[in-house]
């Protein structure tokens, strides 16, 4: 049979590790990290904070967190020849093909970060990615609109960096914007981490056999990229575009998801551990309504997203199903209240959920995790004899 009796798709019923990091209830939309709860990190942290604690275990102290900003912010070069690679995409390249492409490549520009074995090497590749990976990823959006690329301003704070680095321009005056940024922060902190969802358990298992932390988190973007995981974000926007084109006819696409037509789902719906509500959609949808309203922004998408969950939430087949608003169903309309164009979202996605991935891999080792390595039941052939081309 290949050693085992039952098989479990997807794995929604086993458990991969113990893990200290982050608790869920399903049944009652509990997240926390290291036991604080989401909602009060997202009202009362910075997410370098969350950073912090989501990695080492603890908020940090004020000299802690003096010290791993700084740490960060030494870290911030990313060597001139990265830019050949980046160089080498088209613009039509897809931003988390070439984030996760970047990521790779880096190891080739820090080999000291790949086979890390106390926790100082692990601090150092820490530190490396958590400065870097915002450069890169505002490089992927500046390649798209061929905007010089720059390492940021050390002056600043993790998150308004990276918006600058993002969106200042050359000839004109770059004007933050404490809304903005705030709204940044918050969306970071509430995508930090998830326990064992299908990207950080790519980065478990890719770090599992020590091919080291930045390859585990190229894998880890590849993976958050698929429609159904990450981009979901991106698909959402697309789908609500889609219902706002036709009319704003939502029954039309609540009766497409029902009968599965093309197997088309609603996107940012449903979710494999929350059965009543996701609460991360519950503070990014109050979230939504306030930085709209707070930059004087009318987005009937954000409408149509109201109509069509209220809708859902009434209908047999997804109350039964339980499916409700997932993280991605409403964060797509702040993205864009931000200015983010509709394919860097799932590199937004990332960007949130790099400390996550790091605080998983860092457990995963220090912890002397096995190498994954799952087995399965043989459905195949039996055994059968080579035949010569000439028989076949
Ligand atoms: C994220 O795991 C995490 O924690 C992920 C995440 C994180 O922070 O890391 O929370 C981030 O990925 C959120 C999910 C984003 N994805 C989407 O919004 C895509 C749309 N949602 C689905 O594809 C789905 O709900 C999943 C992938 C989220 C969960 O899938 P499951 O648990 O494998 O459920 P399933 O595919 O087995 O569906 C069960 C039933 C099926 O119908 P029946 O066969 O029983 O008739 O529910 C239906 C599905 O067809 N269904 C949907 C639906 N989601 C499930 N039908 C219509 N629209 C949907 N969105």
């Amino acid at each position: 049979t290949g050693g085992v009796t039952t098989i479990d798709p997807g794995y929604k019923n086993t458990g991969s590790c113990e893990s200290a990091i982050t608790f869920l209830d399903g049944e009652k939309g509990i997240l926390r990290y290291r036991g604080y709860s989401i909602e009060e990190l997202a009202e009362k942290a910075d997410f370098l904070e969350v950073c912090y604690l989501l990695i080492f275990g603890n908020l940090p102290t004020a000299t802690e967190l003096e010290k791993f900003d700084k740490d960060i912010k030494e870290e911030s070069h990313v060597d001139e020849d990265m830019k050949k690679i980046l160089d080498g995409f088209p613009k039509s390249a897809h931003p988390m093909g070439v984030l996760s492409s970047l990521t790779s490549a880096l190891i080739a520009f820090n080999p000291g970060s790949v086979d890390v074995d106390s926790e100082e090497e692990m601090y150092n590749a820490i530190v490396k990615i958590l400065a870097k990976f915002p450069v890169l990823a505002a490089w992927t959006m500046r390649k798209r609109k061929s905007l010089p690329l720059d390492y940021g301003d050390s002056s600043l704070g993790y998150v308004e960096n990276l918006h600058k680095m993002m969106f200042a321009r050359p000839n004109k005056t770059y004007e933050a914007n404490k809304i903005v940024n705030d709204a940044l922060d918050k969306l970071l902190i509430l995508h930090a981490d998830h326990e064992q969802n299908c990207s950080t358990s790519t980065v478990r298992i890719v770090g599992s056999s020590h091919a080291g932390l930045f390859a585990s988190l190229s894998a880890g973007i590849s993976a958050l990229w698929g429609p159904l995981h990450g981009g979901a974000n991106q698909a959402v926007i697309e789908m609500l575009e889609a219902i706002k084109e036709d009319g704003g006819d939502t029954a039309k696409y609540i009766n497409k998801a029902k009968d599965k037509e093309d197997s088309f789902r609603l996107m940012g719906f449903g979710h494999r551990v929350y059965k009543n509500f996701d609460p991360r959609a519950k503070i990014i949808k109050k979230s939504a309504e306030e930085v709209l309203g707070n930059l004087g922004i009318e987005d009937p998408v954000l409408d149509i997203a109201k109509g069509l969950s209220e809708v859902a939430l009434k209908d047999e087949y997804f109350v039964q199903r339980k499916l409700y608003p997932n993280v991605d169903f409403y964060s797509g309309i702040i993205y864009r209240a931000l200015g983010i164009p509709t394919e860097m979202f799932t590199v937004m996605f990332a960007l949130g959920r790099l400390p996550g991935w790091i605080a998983q891999w860092r457990e995963m080792r220090l912890r002397k995790e096995p190498i994954g390595r799952p087995r399965q039941i043989y459905i195949g052939e039996n055994h059968r004899d080579f035949k010569e081309i000439s028989e076949r």
